[in-house]
């Protein structure tokens, strides 16, 4: 028998992140509802509650389907009267029809799942409309119109432009209504499918639907004041208030106002285009389609699949092009049929026929590149085939000579510290905070930061520090604020560089939450702060306070600094790997610029670009680029709200599980981020912890924040280590993790995943409790005891995380700076000599004896156990005694730079005094 619904132990529909997924469980609720009625009419139950349930239900999903084309008002309707009408089976029958649309977006291509009275598939030729016979796939979108018009006019418009339709069209699109201001914004919060946003003049403020729930989707995205803005001017604001939450939307206006006037104003910068009077609906229509053609274009792939279908001869290398050699070959047949036809004939390593050269791109890759920076937010942008290990040395390379000094986070990634060692920069280590109970480090806390340089400007050489080295988000989820650490550093010095390696962290810029943590979304913001004449007042008395502080620095560390905003330049430099949260292939990744002083850098940026790029770069990974641009543009929106969603869902679900949590846990923002970097006082997402008024206002304000698509599942008080934990998941349950510390391994969500991921990874999690339980209490106290010890050496007996102690005196220009750059070039090539290297094995008393006594130790080369991923130690750095304990209590196989057989490699005391005093430049 089918089981009741029980709606009231649902979630809330304001707990919800993604209205779309909040949308989608609600159709199943009232589908569900519908069933069991159904059941009770059929066996002559009372029927009656199960009725009011469906009121209820349809109650509240109505106002927020207005906000979409589909279902749609005939299905709506349908819907209504089925309740209306006491008819279960008919109400069963439509919202099964409507959740099964809907899960599956079938109704971007079915027309009769917009029939009510039509039931199950439509033949596969009728799967597009009617109006484009004969074509293939076409896009489906939805236009959202903001219209002032009487609602009873609403459908025949509709039905105007769907007259319009023309089999050439490349797309399809729907058309959804709203009369107002707010429900404008919550159409384009709510529906996923808006690509294209028609504002008519004349519209007014107030949503007529007054749910609390909708005000709080509101005010998670914008605060309006509409006290401040005259009617005339409501649609403009409208068009800004609708580019902050989704800047990739083509939004138009229709207006009676003088629209010569308005075009050239600043006002009309988020407008795609501006009619005047509503004459001119053909040319809206051709408007919309080009708008959002012009971002589903992917120049380079676009060619590339050109090129693939032409005749073509090769005289050149790359045997593979055209696949001749593979699909003939008797031995390696198996390769071109796994692979498919394409793959060989969309290769080639020519640049010419159409394709164009990455590594002087003038046709189609440069378009792609720009269209790739518009994308994201970037006045620039340069595609990567080899990972942003190597976009992170070209950046490095291209910014720092011999001699700079770059501050940077020491638990960064290792590209960093071999960029820094190729160009020859000094590194100036500064630390994150440590998460010892987790054996891992957080972020580096600004304080830190303007520590380093204040340090040293006070011991002149500030002139030198060119570039500040962060890494957001961390592997762990820490994200800075970065707007807040580049303005307060480039108060210290204006024209500072920053590099932010946002490997994890492409996808940052789709979602409305997200954006404000990351480089690009802060450079834009803090371009247009220094910009507004309210800054340069509130900089003067700024400027006046740290005057009176003359050369008493200490205060400049815990107060706001304000850079001058005469002298400020804006110069961001972002690397992501794309192929680590958007859909491109391996080693995919980008290298973005914000750098108002990019002609200075020109040059020695394609120096490093050619250093690092192959001269025969792989062609399907930079159309992947291209293509993954193309699908952020147009549905980043809607995949990263919903991986968000699906990782609150796991969180919410691990911690509360009666059983899961005695044994396993999701590491909270509180469990993450130490409580001084949260002034918010945010413990962990929704409820009953926080609301998302609260989560923004913390992401906007706090000086870490927790990414919660990245979850450290702790895993040792299951009596798991880390990698044990991640082999044990991998070959029991073919679940593929990557990091993993001590006691957690971290699970990441990304736009690949679906809730059946989060299903299976529940259960498992689930299964594994139960047997950890079964085996507690079957095994006896002997078991139990041991199981206790495992937990505690996971858990507590955690070693302490060493520091950078410094580098030897050999390396350091002034051995007796606070700060603590050196040369790393130098100790790193000396190094390739063996006469000046000696090994010594890490458990010998010679260790002891040394630390103790000296000659001190000093590594040759890095070493980099994974985990925790960062260097222990580097080519000419001291060797303390934390270090050695760290490292004599790591359990980890994968040690690089470390054989256990040699020993430690480090430089011999002779060759350190032979080098003696050092120059800059070493
Ligand atoms: C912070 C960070 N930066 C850079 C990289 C290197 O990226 P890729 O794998 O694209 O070379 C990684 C890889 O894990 C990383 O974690």
């Amino acid at each position: 028998m089918t089981k009741p619904t029980q709606p009231n132990t649902s979630l809330d529909l304001k707990d919800f992140f993604s209205a779309a997924e909040a949308r989608s469980d609600r159709w199943h609720q009232l589908n569900a509802a519908g069933r069991a009625w159904e059941a009770a009419v059929a066996q002559g139950q009372p029927e009656d509650r199960l009725h009011a349930d469906a009121v209820r239900l349809l109650a509240e999903i109505a106002p927020l389907e207005s906000y979409w084309a589909y279902p749609g008002p005939r299905l709506m309707a349908a819907v209504g009267e089925a309740i209306e009408q006491r008819n279960a089976g008919v109400l069963a029958r439509l919202t099964q029809k409507i959740s099964s649309a809907l899960i599956t977006g079938s109704y971007r291509q079915d027309v009769a799942a917009w029939d009510p009275l039509q039931d199950g598939d439509t033949p596969p030729e009728l799967l597009v409309p009617e109006a484009y016979p004969g074509e293939g796939h076409k896009p489906y979108f939805e236009v959202l119109v903001v219209t002032p018009n009487d609602p009873s006019h609403w459908e025949r418009s509709r039905a105007e432009l769907r007259r319009l339709r023309r089999p050439e069209d490349p797309f399809v699109y729907e058309v959804v209504q709203v009369g107002t201001f707010e429900d404008a914004v919550l159409g384009a919060i709510f529906n996923t499918n808006v690509q294209a946003v028609v504002i008519h003049g004349g519209i007014l403020f107030r949503s007529r639907h007054d749910m609390p729930v909708m005000r709080d989707f509101l005010q998670r995205h914008i605060s309006i004041d509409p006290a401040s803005t005259a009617p005339g001017e409501l649609a403009v604001a409208l068009a800004r208030a609708l580019k902050n939450v989704r800047p990739e939307l083509d939004i138009y206006l229709l207006t009676d106002r003088a629209v010569e006037q308005l075009a050239g104003s600043e006002e009309a910068a988020p407008l795609r285009r501006i009619f005047h009077s509503v004459e001119e609906i053909m040319e809206i229509h051709l408007a919309v389609l080009d708008g959002v053609g012009e971002r589903y274009e992917t120049p380079f792939f676009g060619n590339l699949k050109k090129y693939a279908q032409r005749p073509i001869g090769t005289f050149h290398a790359l045997p593979v092009a055209r696949g001749k050699s593979i699909f003939r070959s008797n031995w390696i047949r198996d390769m071109g049929h796994f692979y498919g036809a394409n793959l060989f004939l969309a290769e080639s390593s020519a640049t010419t026929g159409g394709l164009d050269s990455l590594l002087e791109p003038t046709g189609n890759i440069k378009k792609a590149q720009e269209m790739a920076a518009r994308a994201f937010g970037a006045t620039r942008a340069y595609f990567g085939t080899n990972g942003t290990s190597t976009s992170n040395k070209i950046v490095v390379q291209a910014l720092c000579k011999p001699g700079d000094i770059v501050i940077v986070d020491r638990n960064c990634h290792k590209s960093h510290h071999y960029g820094l060692v190729l160009s020859g920069a000094q590194p100036y280590y500064v630390e994150a905070f440590p998460l010892t109970q987790y054996s891992m480090y957080g972020a580096v806390p600004l304080r830190t930061i303007k520590k380093a340089l204040l340090d040293c400007k006070a011991e002149g050489k500030l002139d030198r520090v060119k570039v500040v080295d962060l890494t957001n988000c961390t592997f762990d989820g820490h994200m800075y604020n970065p707007k807040r650490v580049m303005e307060e550093c480039l108060a210290i010095k204006p024209d500072l560089i920053f590099l932010w390696d946002e490997a994890w962290f492409g996808f940052a810029r789709f979602s409305p939450f997200h954006r404000r943590r990351t480089a690009m979304g802060a450079a834009a913001a803090l371009a247009a702060r220094y910009r507004d004449p309210a800054y340069r007042d509130a900089y003067k008395s700024y400027a006046a306070k740290v005057a009176a502080l003359g050369s008493n620095t200490a205060p400049l560390l815990d107060m706001a600094l304000m850079p001058d905003p005469d002298k400020v330049r804006i110069r961001v430099y972002q690397t992501n790997s794309t192929h680590k949260s958007m859909s491109a292939l391996r080693q995919g990744s980008m290298i973005l610029v914000w750098d108002e002083d990019f002609h200075h850098v020109e040059g020695p940026f394609e120096e490093a670009f050619f250093t690092h790029t192959s001269t025969s770069p792989n062609l399907q990974v930079i159309a992947s680029l291209d293509v993954a641009r193309r699908q952020m543009e147009l549905e980043g929106y809607e995949l990263t709200l919903k991986a968000t969603e699906l990782s609150l869902r796991i969180r919410r679900e691990v911690n509360s599980h009666s059983l899961i949590a005695r044994y396993f846990r999701v590491a909270s923002a509180a469990d993450m981020i130490p409580a001084e970097f949260r002034a918010s006082k945010l413990a962990d997402y929704g409820p009953p912890h926080s609301t998302w008024k609260d989560v923004i206002e913390a992401w906007n304000d706090d000086e870490f924040a927790l990414d919660p698509t990245r979850l450290t599942l702790i895993c040792g008080a299951a009596g798991f280590d880390g990698t044990q934990f991640k082999n044990l998941l991998a070959e029991r349950f073919d679940i593929q993790l990557n990091k993993t510390s001590r006691n957690s391994v971290l699970i990441q969500t990304n736009i690949n995943n679906t809730r059946s991921d989060a299903a299976l990874l529940i259960k498992v999690l689930s299964d594994l409790s139960r047997e950890i339980e079964q085996r507690l209490a079957q095994g006896g106290v002997t078991e139990r005891a041991a199981f206790a010890a495992r937990v505690k050496s996971l858990m507590t007996d955690v070693p302490d995380l060493p520091n950078f102690s410094r580098f030897h005196a050999a390396f350091r220009d002034n051995a007796k700076a606070v700060s603590n750059e050196g040369h790393m070039r130098a100790p790193f090539f000396m190094a390739y000599d063996e006469a000046n290297c000696e090994f010594i094995k890490l458990a010998s008393k010679e260790i002891d004896d040394r630390l103790k006594n000296g000659p001190e130790l000093v590594s040759a080369n890095f070493v980099i156990p994974y985990p925790p991923g960062f260097p222990i130690m580097v080519p000419g750095q001291v060797l303390t005694a934390e270090t050695i304990a760290f490292m004599r209590k790591l359990d980890v196989k994968e040690i690089h730079g470390y054989h256990a057989a040699h020993g430690l490699k480090l430089l011999t005391p002779a060759a350190l005094a032979a080098r003696g005093a050092v120059g800059r430049d070493a």
